[in-house]
């Protein structure tokens, strides 16, 4: 295979060129170089990142990818997040695509070493992952990880944020079968060298877009609205604006984060809320319940939050992040709310 194969991109918005190496994908060449390819997930879920290929040779890594269920693939579509050039190629991408992101960082592959692996609940674990360069990234945004030995990429939102960080902060929820959550939950993760692309991500929060905030999380989708939470903070954004925070886990012994929404309800001048909603503990006949300033509901997270918030949805800016089929309730419930699609901003995983 040669050295570096020239991509060129033909989209709605014009024509743009870049250069890949080999391994490396080409929705990962071509966000590096800065180009806004069409994208959501980056690990072949979503199907967002749809392109078609129109002349030269490609390599398709994860044929199953549940985003590629849809492609023509007799047409030469394929999923840019899952393939890499095999030579020069041209693709055509059936959207807008801008040369330079206006308000994010240009993501870019960095090596990383896993550390602080710590246990919140039985199946949520924090960790750490030192990065051999710094990154600068808004609260909201996230990397995708790839780990040795492991097949295919996992996206993880990113607890903190900053500028020239060489040090993010993740969270993961071991699921059943789940390859990367058992690793991580295993004995070699600590210390573990991983591959990082980042930042990704429009989910992002910037206090100069004014808006009262809404955010929407289950499981280990709760960690963008940690960022947010903070970003938020630091500028005591909760003076001036509310915000809403609903967070889904199964039962109150599979939440976490818990002492943290506290703080922030504390330092939230009475606009902040947080509710846990619980999809398998009834709370019985409690009038309303509650556990150290954070709410309590009953029910799967995308309801109590339509419940609680009819007709409040007002100059919100909705953050959802989560397993598909929550993100997908909840952005269902928010556009029967009234809230329009520009005002909903959502990472599918978690
Ligand atoms: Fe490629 Fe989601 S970005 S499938």
């Amino acid at each position: 295979a040669p050295d570096r194969c020239a991509v060129t991109v033909d989209a709605r918005s014009g024509t743009f060129a870049f250069d890949c190496a080999p391994g490396e994908t080409l929705l990962y060449a071509g966000l590096a170089h800065g180009l806004t390819l069409p994208h959501e997930c980056a690990t072949g879920t979503c199907g967002t990142c749809r392109a078609r290929v129109m002349s030269g040779e490609v390599d398709v890594a994860w044929e199953e990818a549940p985003g590629a269920a849809k492609l023509k693939r007799d047409k030469g579509d394929v999923l840019l997040c899952q393939t890499r050039a095999l030579g020069d190629c041209v693709l055509r991408v059936p959207s807008d695509v801008l040369e330079k992101p206006v308000r994010h960082q240009i993501p870019a592959a960095r090596h990383g070493v896993i550390e602080n692996l710590r246990r919140l609940t039985s199946d949520v674990t924090h960790f750490e992952i030192a990065l051999a360069e710094p990154m600068d990234f808004d609260a909201g945004q996230f990397v995708v990880v790839e780990a040795p030995g492991l097949q295919g990429a996992r996206a993880y939102s990113m607890v903190n944020h900053g500028s020239g960080l060489d040090r993010i902060e993740l969270v993961v929820k071991r699921k059943p079968g789940g390859g990367f959550g058992d690793w991580i939950a295993g004995p070699t993760a600590e210390g573990a060298k991983v591959e990082v692309f980042g930042p990704l991500g429009r989910a992002t929060f910037h206090p100069d877009e004014d808006r009262d905030l809404l955010m929407i999380a289950g499981g280990s989708g709760i960690a963008g609205m940690m960022s947010i939470l903070a970003r938020a903070g630091e500028e005591d954004y909760f003076r001036t604006h509310k915000g809403y925070v609903f967070f889904g886990v199964r039962t109150l012994a599979d939440g976490f984060y818990l002492e943290q929404f506290a703080r922030s309800v504390d330092r939230g001048h009475g606009n902040l809320e947080v509710t846990l909603a619980l999809s398998h503990e009834n709370l019985g006949d409690v009038r309303h319940p509650e556990h150290g300033g954070v709410k309590l509901a009953y029910g799967f997270v995308h309801e109590v939050a339509a419940a609680a918030m009819a007709g409040r949805y007002d100059g919100v800016m909705a953050y959802v992040a989560g397993p598909p089929p929550m993100v997908d309730g909840a952005i269902r419930s928010l556009i029967i709310g009234g809230v329009g699609r520009a005002a909903i901003r959502y990472d599918k995983f978690g």
